[in-house]
């Protein structure tokens, strides 16, 4: 692993609060943990011994399943938690759900929530390390690590490379953990989307594009397109599904120039085919959606692998 005298924190849960060090520090602890996914045996005794809790209020393939992969293979004993058959649908609240985890001694907490705010509110009340796996619009910073993991195995120098994100920011944890990233590692970050789904209070740096033509004009060298996230919407922001892809859409028109101009491709998933994205662009050989997904392990590999949870009394 990265040999640094970058200190642990005990918990993950936003990129503001990271250092650009720190940032470096789990980027190069997570290169090796990807070359362990070559080999036939894919594990490390790191946290052996230890317990890992993945708390999911809000549904997740990747982000669950990847947490699940890489504790697994720290050797970590991993639990997940169901909320749905839990006593929370009793009505049992986060604190007390969590001071019961913490009876059990818990070294790891994994959690997404749909309110901004409860991984930090729980952080406050437990020792064991928590990780934010996504929480409201404010935060999704393992996305962001496993982003700029990505961005970095394309583009080594990422300092002014170019990455549009599009689609709806308003609403978006993700855009704002992943451009927050990215801007910290010297790229320059601009935005398209519809006027009702991009911030007025935009960070000063993100210059914001109301279409196409002049994003592509600015010549981005990676496409970060959103996932429409119709269950955070509590108005209509535009008329229908397909007006969204005929205007702010990844169409097969824009994609032929995407793909003209060898511009990479990303997207956080999960992907929802003719609405973001043309289906002949996710087999494009610059659609780096797959790749995105294996980082995810070695990323959050890493941030396991830095965190250090309280000590026990
Ligand atoms: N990118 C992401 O958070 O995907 P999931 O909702 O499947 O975890």
């Amino acid at each position: 692993m990265a040999e640094t005298d970058i200190k642990s924190r005990k918990d993950l849960l936003d990129v503001e609060s990271l250092s650009i060090g720190e940032i470096e520090y789990l980027l190069k602890t997570a290169g090796p943990f990807k070359e362990l996914f070559r080999r036939s045996v894919k594990k490390v005794p790191t946290l052996r011994g230890k317990t890992v809790l993945t708390l999911f209020y809000e549904p997740s393939t990747r982000t669950r399943t990847s947490f699940e992969v890489a504790a697994n293979r720290l050797s970590a004993d991993v639990t997940n938690f169901a909320v749905s058959t839990s006593a929370v649908v009793k009505g049992e609240s986060i604190l007390d759900t969590i001071e019961t985890l913490q009876a059990m001694r818990t070294d790891y907490i994994v959690i997404r929530h749909a309110a901004s705010g409860v991984p930090a509110l729980i952080a406050k009340h437990t020792k064991a390390s928590v990780l934010n796996a996504g929480d409201g619009y404010h935060a999704h910073p393992t996305q962001a690590l496993l982003d700029a993991f990505t961005v970095r195995e394309v583009f080594p120098q990422t300092e002014k490379k170019k990455i549009l994100i599009v689609g709806d920011i308003l609403h978006s944890r993700v855009a704002r953990s992943t451009s927050t990233i990215m801007r910290k590692l010297g790229m320059d970050v601009s935005v398209l989307g519809p006027g009702s789904l991009v911030p007025k209070g935009r960070p000063d740096y993100m210059n914001a594009f109301w279409n196409w033509e002049d994003a592509l004009a600015w010549k981005p060298d990676v496409v970060y397109l959103l996932r429409v996230q119709m269950e955070r919407q509590e108005q209509q922001f535009f008329p229908s599904l397909a007006e969204y892809h005929r205007v702010y859409g990844l169409t097969s028109e824009r994609f032929k120039q995407v793909e003209g101009e060898g511009i990479y491709l990303m997207h956080p998933g999960p992907v929802n085919r003719g609405v973001e994205i043309v289906d002949e662009a996710m087999t494009y050989e610059r659609c780096l959606i797959n790749q995105q997904v294996e980082n995810g392990i070695a990323t959050r590999m890493a941030a396991l692998y830095w965190l250090k949870p309280g000590e026990d009394d």
